[in-house]
């Protein structure tokens, strides 16, 4: 039986407090959470985080946890020691350094690792105008506040790749309802939360029919439920452009995975570049906090760095905790520094001279209790979230109801061939037997066969698409029997099965069919 999971659950729970010794006063709870220090510039604006958020005294206990380039280097494959996810899941929180993906060892990234395996399915990434932050925007006097919301777990970034010839490589791209649903209606949520005027789907629906189509059906069955909340969309193109030359028109905008990793780090650039650019990724159960930005090999261990994309990250796991006035206390403090003008050498007035990491956040913890001119952050108390307990027994199946009426009406056979399309189809037509008829021949989605043009380009791939007679129902042993008869004359690469869902198709049309 299908475990049905229910969607509207959009926070984690740390698992327990802690009375640590040194403590300041009997009355402050402690909690702990897991914290990965990172590669290249990770230790350095890590640990600048951290000595500013004791020098504000924050409720917090960290667990140190082995994760990154030189775990995989010590041959666990996942770039984590056990130790390390199972620290991760008794805790639930994990705040994070950025983590290197060892290059050409065919290992994945282990920041992607984390967010799959934990399900944080949304990506929550913030972007505001910093004053003492110039960018073209600021300059205009044109405000930036807007929140992008990625799907973080499906897409391309499954890695799921084949080459199915030598020149022809294939990357499947997930987008479930269940995984859209989840990320769709946390950004809702979170924007009905935050009071915005207006929520957007970026997609590309109008090509990737079926996929970004399924989203975008999605986010407008969501948006029902809140008729309270402006909700439309944009072909992600067209969002790019407008982002770049009217920003201020948008508040919260969710998108898939690579659109809106593509998306948020042009949102990075509109105020003032990577080192602003803090990330949340929420789960149900485990949210991790991290900079959107990388190791920067290039500056690491010489102490340059811009600790602030992580401390922004830092000040969100906060609010998620519900400290709020240590996080408000520290981002004023932020804020004030900023506007005073420090700044490390990758921003801020080119004539005056920058400050390093470990100056930079001393600067900052001189400014604990000053007030910004400029979005300055109410002092609300700290209201640490209740800890539970969290176990569970198995994996969660997200699954919407089942389907009563589908049937299997065909199949596309992915074959390898260098010959001409009218060669391959007087091939497969021999094969077609009494069930099947060939509907089409297409070249990396092109139609060749029936029609096409002597202009369209080939490789030595194409996608055969069989049908049965009058739409019946066939059975997978009738494609199993299709697949042997092809065999004879053709390498196959790959099949897909074509289902029928009532009248509805559930497949997409080759180009020009
Ligand atoms: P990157 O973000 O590390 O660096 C891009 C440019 O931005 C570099 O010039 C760097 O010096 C600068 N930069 C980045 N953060 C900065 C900061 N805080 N202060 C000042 N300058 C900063 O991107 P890149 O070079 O593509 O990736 C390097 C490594 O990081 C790769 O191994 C990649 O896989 C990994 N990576 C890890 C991420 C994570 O842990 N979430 C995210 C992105 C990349």
């Amino acid at each position: 039986m299908p475990v049905f999971v229910h969607f509207l659950a959009i926070s984690c729970s740390p698992q327990r407090t802690f009375a640590p010794p040194n403590i300041q006063s009997s009355i402050v709870k402690y909690m702990k959470i897991a914290v990965a220090k990172g590669d290249g510039i990770g230790p350095e604006i890590m640990d600048s985080v951290l000595h500013i958020f004791q020098a504000n005294q924050v409720p917090l206990e960290y667990e140190f946890v082995e994760m990154g380039k030189w775990v995989f280097d010590k041959g666990y494959s996942n770039g984590m020691t056990p130790e390390a996810q199972q620290t991760i899941e008794n805790l639930s929180i994990l705040f994070k350094g950025p983590m290197e993906t060892p290059k050409g060892k065919g290992v994945k990234s282990v920041n992607v690792t984390a967010r799959k395996t934990w399900n944080t399915y949304a990506n929550k990434r913030a972007f505001q105008t910093l004053h003492g932050v110039d960018t073209v925007f600021s300059k205009a006097g044109i405000p930036i506040d807007l929140t992008i919301v990625r799907e973080n777990i499906e897409d391309t970034y499954g890695g799921i790749e084949h080459m199915l010839t030598h020149d022809v490589a294939l990357s499947r791209r997930f987008i479930t309802r269940p995984g859209s649903l989840q990320v769709i209606k946390y950004a809702f949520e979170m924007a009905s939360k935050n009071g915005a005027r207006r929520i957007t789907c970026g997609h590309k629906a109008n090509i990737m029919k079926i996929t970004d189509g399924l989203f975008l059906e999605v986010f407008y069955e969501v948006a029902k439920e809140y008729p309270h909340l402006k909700a439309d969309d944009v072909i992600v193109d067209d969002l790019c452009m407008k982002l770049v030359s009217r920003p201020n028109e948008f508040d919260v905008v969710v998108l898939t995975n690579l659109q809106g990793d593509i998306v948020s780090d042009l949102c990075a650039g509109l105020i003032g570049g990577l080192g602003f650019a803090p990330s949340a990724n929420i789960g149900d159960h485990i949210c991790i906090f991290e900079a959107v930005h990388g190791t920067a090999p290039d500056i690491a261990g010489k102490n340059i760095a811009n600790p602030t994309a992580l401390l922004l990250s830092g000040i969100a796991m906060l609010r998620h905790l519900g400290l709020m006035e240590n996080a408000a206390v520290i981002e004023n403090a932020l804020l004030y520094t900023l506007e005073s003008g420090v700044h490390t050498g990758d921003f801020g007035d080119r004539s005056t001279q920058s400050v390093n990491t470990t100056q930079f956040a001393d600067a900052i913890i001189a400014n604990l209790g000053k007030q910004p001119a400029h979005l300055a952050r109410p002092i609300l108390p700290n209201k640490p979230i209740t800890p539970t307990s969290f176990k569970l027994a198995e994996n969660p199946l997200i699954m919407s109801k089942e389907l009563e009426n589908e049937i299997i009406v065909g199949v596309d056979m992915f074959i390898e061939s260098s010959e001409q399309p009218l060669a391959v189809a007087e091939k497969c037509l021999l094969h077609t037997g009494d069930l099947f008829k060939l509907i089409t021949i297409a070249n990396r989605g092109t139609q060749v066969w029936p029609k096409g043009s002597s202009f369209t380009n080939l490789v030595n791939q194409y996608s055969c698409r069989f049908e049965s007679i009058g739409d019946a129902a066939v059975t997978q042993t009738d494609i199993m029997e299709l697949y042997k008869r092809l065999m004879k004359d053709f390498k196959i690469c790959s099949t897909e099965i074509l289902n029928m869902w009532g009248d509805k198709k559930a497949y997409s049309l080759a180009q020009g069919q």
